[in-house]
């Protein structure tokens, strides 16, 4: 049998992309259209992963009224769709360019989870994730879905697919952190607001990750932006620092990272080895507008160029 995995998405969101020379607040702006993309962190990282060929499962909260653009895209990817389909309208996120390269979003509301909606979820998820090796559970909360639920939900997958990735920040992140996932990766930012205090050094920042592995999480990978990523385990510390890359756009570097962590996992390679790969998929990330990989050789030319030291 092969290695089963699934991210699952529990707020995803379309992207809608524009370009507007200047926004005039409270006027008429001609925007010119640049993309509108179905988007998630989950489905990103599940974008990457079926880029590496890799045959995974999706799930989590759609709208029935827009859900034709994920749908969609799941049959381009070739993943399983296991998405929920609810009432109401998956959230749209605008935004738009000025010619100074400013970036204004707009988040627009969407779906409100209903005890039912998520009852069926649970249900249906217990069952389905079963069958899985690993599951990457990313992003925030839907509205309507409390703290609470979480951790009661992730500490019944737990049961059955031990090996949670858990990629999320602020209140999310402390939820899914009481179900001590196998692995997560906050980043510099998100590490700080964890534990209340600034981390102004590479030494405070892994002390800070060893003390969530005493506390019971096994692999704790904290991203830093241009200046890499440290892996800490109770056996091993690497820290992989990426070459100066030409920057396009970050968004979704870390969405690379966990999906760069989950191939290396799932092709059974050393810790170190997975988080030259994790650094190699996340920094080609950069040097593009969106996620996912076209030549799979641009991801093997980068592992060279990781440098990667023991901490
Ligand atoms: N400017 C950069 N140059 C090279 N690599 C980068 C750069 N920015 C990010 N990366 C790579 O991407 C990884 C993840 O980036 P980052 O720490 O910004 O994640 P994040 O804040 O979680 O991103 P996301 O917006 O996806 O949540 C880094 O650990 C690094 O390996
Ligand atoms: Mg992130």
């Amino acid at each position: 049998m092969s290695y089963q995995i699934a991210t699952i998405t529990l707020n995803p969101a379309y992207d809608l992309l524009g370009y507007c020379e200047k926004i005039a607040l409270g006027d008429v702006n001609l925007v010119q259209t640049t993309d509108l993309l179905p988007a998630g962190k989950g489905i990103n990282v599940a974008k990457v992963l079926a880029d590496l060929d890799v045959k995974l499962t999706v799930g989590g909260f759609l709208g029935c009224e827009n859900r034709d653009g994920f749908t969609t895209l799941f049959n381009t990817l070739g993943v399983t769709d296991k998405f929920e389909t609810i009432s109401g309208r998956t959230r749209i996120n605008v935004k738009l360019t000025e010619q100074n390269s400013d970036v204004t979003d707009l988040n627009f509301s969407g779906f409100t989870i209903t005890e039912e909606d998520w009852q069926q979820f649970v249900t249906h998820s217990l069952q389905w994730l079963k069958g899985m090796d690993m599951v990457a559970i990313c992003g925030s909360l839907p509205v309507g879905l409390s703290l609470d639920k979480l951790t009661e939900w992730m500490e019944q997958v737990k049961q059955i697919c031990p090996k949670i990735i858990f990629d999320s920040s602020r209140d999310a992140l402390v939820a899914g952190l009481k179900a001590k996932p196998w692995l997560i990766k906050p980043n510099d930012k998100e590490l700080e607001i964890l534990v209340g205090h600034p981390l102004p050094t590479l030494t405070e920042i892994k002390s800070a990750a060893t003390q969530l592995i005493q506390d019971g999480i096994e692999n704790v990978v904290v991203s830093l932006g241009s200046k890499g990523a440290l892996w800490v385990t109770k056996g091993e510390a690497w820290l992989a620092k990426p070459p100066k890359c030409k920057v396009v756009s970050t968004v979704g570097a870390g969405d690379s990272m966990v999906a760069g962590i989950i191939y290396g996992l799932h092709k059974r390679m050393s810790l170190k080895e997975t988080l030259v790969f994790a650094s190699s998929v996340a920094a080609l990330s950069v040097e593009q507008a969106g996620v996912g990989i076209s030549n799979r050789q641009d991801v093997d030319n980068m592992v060279n160029k990781i440098e990667i030291i023991a901490s």
